[in-house]
């Protein structure tokens, strides 16, 4: 008998781990980690394994030893990270998605039931032209403008499309259908977490300018004060997450949903870093093309279908974000350390 497991890839990342901790928290012990990092440092123990998720070879050992119910495939490569190698995103991104896609459809085909495919996309799948029409369309719904104008958001919108294909259309010439698999997605704003850093994104400007004061160490932040994009807390990332994994399948009307919490521009959360940390020193030195990029993102996602159909709404807004979960638990961690 294959164990029954719920795979995280990306397992060591910035959301991996947090989701980790909060399935382990909620009495869930069947997770399977896989990432090429180690897991950092958890009081509990998680069965994980070192490995790259485009490692046919090892998937199939994988597959040999465990029957996944869901997966949570959350490795990736960010923005910025992937501007630098971008044939390596697409591999990772894409053909690593693709690979546990056919993975996830072989095993629900062979089970008889679908694996549960749980997949977090991006704000990056959106590229307006220009700040004229970014002001124009200030909140936008899940269809308009996609046009990425990057690897990782062109990889990411690409990656949507390829999970609907595989739990609507995979194999639909074939005289018998298969069981295949439910891929449902959300797309995230930039995450901000009080106890792990993102690295590649291009949202990171946010995080690394709150935890930066934290430390009194000065930040430059790499976009102009003026530039506004939606973010939100990282704990309702995850609930984000589980919630969409735990929706009964016909209250869902799409496959793909906008989740946000609040935007604000750089200035302001300059001024909500100033708040907690007076004496910390910001200062803002455009990067013109990372300015670019987060200039082709939307200042708001309209996550209204998220809302009405599995009941979405954050709990962390702008102020409790600020003042009940970053400001407490990053004072802690940097004094702990
Ligand atoms: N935070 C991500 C990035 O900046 C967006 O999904 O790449």
């Amino acid at each position: 008998m294959r164990k029954k497991v719920i795979l995280v890839t990306g397992g060591a990342g910035e959301i991996g781990t947090a989701l980790i901790d909060e399935l382990w928290k909620q009495g869930v012990r069947n997770i399977l980690s896989l990432d090429i990092r180690p897991l950092p440092l958890l009081d509990f123990k998680v069965t994980h394994v070192l490995g790259d998720i485009c490692d046919r070879p090892l998937l199939e050992r994988l597959v040999a030893e465990y029957e996944f119910d869901t997966i949570f495939h959350l490795a990736a490569l960010l923005s910025t990270r992937a501007e630098f190698t971008p044939e390596a995103a697409h591999r990772v991104n894409v053909e690593g998605t693709l690979g546990l896609l056919q993975l996830a459809s072989d095993q629900s085909d062979w089970r008889g039931k679908p694996v549960l495919f749980i997949f977090p996309s991006s704000v990056a799948v959106y590229g307006l032209p220009d700040l004229a029409t970014k002001a124009q369309f200030p909140r936008v719904r899940e269809w308009e403008w996609n046009y990425p104008r990057t690897m990782y958001g062109s990889n990411k919108l690409y990656c949507e499309m390829l999970g609907v294909y595989y739990s609507k259309y995979y194999r639909q010439l074939a005289v018998e259908r298969p069981v295949m698999v439910d891929f449902r997605a959300v797309r995230f704003p930039g995450l901000i977490s009080a106890f792990t850093l993102p690295s590649g994104g291009t949202s990171d400007y946010g995080p690394e300018m709150i935890h930066a004061a934290a430390q009194g160490h000065p930040y430059a932040c790499f976009v102009r004060e003026d530039t506004r994009i939606p973010f939100m807390a990282m704990p309702d990332a995850i609930r984000a997450l589980l919630q969409l994994a735990a929706t009964p399948a016909e209250k869902l009307s799409r496959r793909v949903y906008n989740v946000t919490s609040f935007s604000l521009s750089a200035g302001e959360f300059r001024e909500w870093v100033l708040r907690a940390f007076p004496n910390a020193q910001v200062i803002f030195e455009p990067d013109l093309r990372r300015q670019a990029i987060v200039d082709s993102w939307p200042e708001d996602m309209n996550d209204n279908d998220a809302r009405r159909d599995w009941g979405w709404q954050p709990e962390y807004n702008l102020e409790r974000t600020f003042t009940e979960y970053l400001f407490p638990n990053i004072v802690q961690r940097y004094r702990s350390t």
